[in-house]
């Protein structure tokens, strides 16, 4: 089975479509890009339009990239005190000379739409409600659940430990009664501990998947993004030593590809924390009738 992101996303979309039309005030996303870094400048340009397209109200904030810190948290306190704006996101990755917990702190936790701050981190690890879910995590597990694939009991394998996609992921999965494993860069014999797997979910950015390596019928999650010899986008996940898609849709039990898997869902996700502090009535609401 390929868990087919792209499609599932546009679902969600138009079920957030109908429910901003009902709202009198629009959700009102702002966006700060710090630098012209080119891939952060398309995720960027894609929430936005993402956003345009379903009546989400949005306005993304450019400044050079020797702005001084203070200069960007001034911004940043601008926005929480500004009763239109209702979600904030800082794109990462900022430039060397600013301290992005700094920034990250400055955010105020009930715009935080992506669950970076200290006090919605702290509650997802504590198990509390933290006002958004992060959005990686988030639209990783509504993809699964619409392919009801189980996750209670499951061992599953993160590998990657970043804030943004491995360690929240892990959060996550602990509170839907997973058994987890991280493992990252320093990790001895990830081949081994990837062969126990029932769930293998990937965020690192290289190909350290082989495909053919995992447990029979195991369902491959690649959050990876990069670009192989010939420049074209390719994940984690190393099928190389399949033959052709049937002989891989044989052995594993489901897999997203990318482009076209977790990508479109993360942006979906965003979407959903950005339309209501009550995301998660929302989420259910829309997962349940998107789910049908
Ligand atoms: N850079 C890469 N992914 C993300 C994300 O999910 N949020 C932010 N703010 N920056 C990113």
């Amino acid at each position: 089975m390929i868990l087919d992101g792209k499609t599932l996303s546009k679902k969600i979309l138009e079920e957030i479509k109908v429910e901003v039309e009902k709202l009198d005030k629009k959700p009102h996303l702002a966006v700060i890009l710090v630098g012209d870094d080119p891939a952060s400048r398309i995720y960027v340009n894609n929430k936005k339009k993402t956003a345009l397209n379903i009546g989400i109200n949005s306005t993304i904030i450019e400044l050079p990239k020797d702005t001084e810190e203070s200069v960007l948290i001034e911004y940043i306190q601008r926005l929480n005190n500004d009763d239109d704006i209702t979600g904030i996101l800082v794109q990462m990755p900022l430039p060397k000379h600013i301290n992005k917990d700094n920034v990250v702190c400055a955010i105020d936790p009930k715009k935080d739409v992506d669950c970076f701050t200290p006090e919605n981190v702290g509650k997802l690890a504590l198990g509390m409600k933290p006002y958004f879910y992060p959005v990686t995590p988030q639209g990783i597990l509504i993809m699964l659940d619409y392919y009801n694939i189980p996750i209670e009991g499951q061992h599953v394998v993160v590998i990657g430990r970043s804030n943004i996609v491995g360690k929240p992921m892990v959060q996550m999965l602990l509170q839907r009664n997973a058994t987890v494993t991280i493992c990252h860069s320093h990790t001895k014999n990830l081949d081994d501990i990837i062969k126990t797997a029932d769930i293998i979910i990937s965020a690192v950015g290289k190909k350290v998947v082989r495909c053919k390596m995992v447990k029979y019928k195991s369902v491959l999650v690649d959050v990876g993004i990069s670009r192989d010899t010939n420049g074209k986008l390719t994940g984690d996940l190393n099928f190389s030593d399949f033959n052709d898609i049937n002989e891989i849709l044989d052995f594993v039990e489901a897999f997203s590809p990318v482009p076209g898997g977790v990508g479109p869902m993360t942006i979906a996700s965003l979407m959903l924390n950005t339309l209501c502090l009550e995301h998660t009535r929302i989420l259910s609401r829309i997962a349940k009738s998107s789910f049908e």
